[in-house]
């Protein structure tokens, strides 16, 4: 569906030096998959993300997307940042619409599609909400509910929960799981918590510290579905835990 071949990047800083942020990095990622990255902060994350959806052209190396045989329009791509970005002065059904406008899905039935993914999402009754009415989780229902409105077949998310509280991170992730069970969307995953990659992901990758490289990927032998309120007590859990963290924390500062 995604696959990334030896793919590096590097930035200017304001003093003008060159900093390499990505070296040799390559991902492939199956259909329906949910792979999720981890990694130190600064490492490249989000900017291995930003050239995986075509926001920053790599450097060097190639990405190339798959269109899928099931799972949502082919060749859409999803987008949800680390702050959700919404629009401050537009309501909840109006950001939601918004993909669909641009798309130039017909008045009633952009109204309609919203509705529906808002109801699914859990913002019923908040339709006519402005996002500063909204609490952290609830805009993230917002950012999921105008992603999905548009069937993207793959989705890539970069630390969507990292700012909720534990109660509504856990509650976002049952959300996210049931979406992805049920609508199969190939979703690509950021995260620096190691309980959430394991309960939400098939395959965990572990990035090193700047300039970040793939340094392993770990399969996720968990069952599903997967009860993400209860993850910590699952067989296998605490053993893989253990596992991604010594492969974390050699690039950890002390
Ligand atoms: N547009 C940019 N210009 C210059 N440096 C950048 C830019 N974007 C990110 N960086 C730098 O690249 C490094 C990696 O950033 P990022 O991909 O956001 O890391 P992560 O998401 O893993 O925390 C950081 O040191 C950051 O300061
Ligand atoms: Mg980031």
């Amino acid at each position: 569906m995604l696959r990334m071949d030896s793919v590096s990047h590097s930035f200017i800083t304001p003093t003008g030096q060159r900093m390499e942020v990505l070296s040799d990095v390559s991902i492939s990622v199956e259909e329906n998959e949910f792979f999720t990255v981890v990694g130190p902060s600064g490492c490249g994350k989000t900017t291995l993300l930003n050239i995986a959806v075509g926001l920053v052209e790599p450097a060097g190396g190639t990405v190339r997307h798959v269109t899928g045989a099931s799972g949502g329009r082919p060749g859409a791509v999803g987008y949800i940042t680390q702050d959700s970005n919404l629009l401050p002065w537009a309501t909840v059904m109006e950001n939601v619409m918004v993909p669909l406008e641009i798309r130039k899905v017909k008045r009633s039935e952009r109204r309609e599609q919203a509705a529906e993914w808002i109801r699914i999402v859990g913002l019923g009754g908040f339709e006519d909400h402005y996002p500063r009415q909204l609490s952290g989780g609830m805009q993230k229902r917002c950012a999921i509910a105008r992603t999905m409105v548009y069937d993207p077949e793959i989705v890539f998310m970069d630390e969507p929960f990292g700012a909720l509280d534990a109660l509504t991170k856990t509650t976002m992730q049952k959300i996210l799981l049931d979406l992805w069970q049920t609508r199969r969307k190939t979703i690509i995953f950021i995260t620096h918590d190691l309980t959430e990659a394991i309960a939400l992901s098939d395959r965990v990758g572990v990035m090193t510290g700047r300039p970040g490289t793939l340094k392993a990927v770990v399969p996720v032998p968990l069952g599903r579905p997967r009860d993400v309120y209860r993850i910590t007590g699952a067989p296998g859990f605490e053993s893989l835990r253990n596992e991604l963290w010594s492969l974390l924390e050699t690039d950890l500062d002390p």
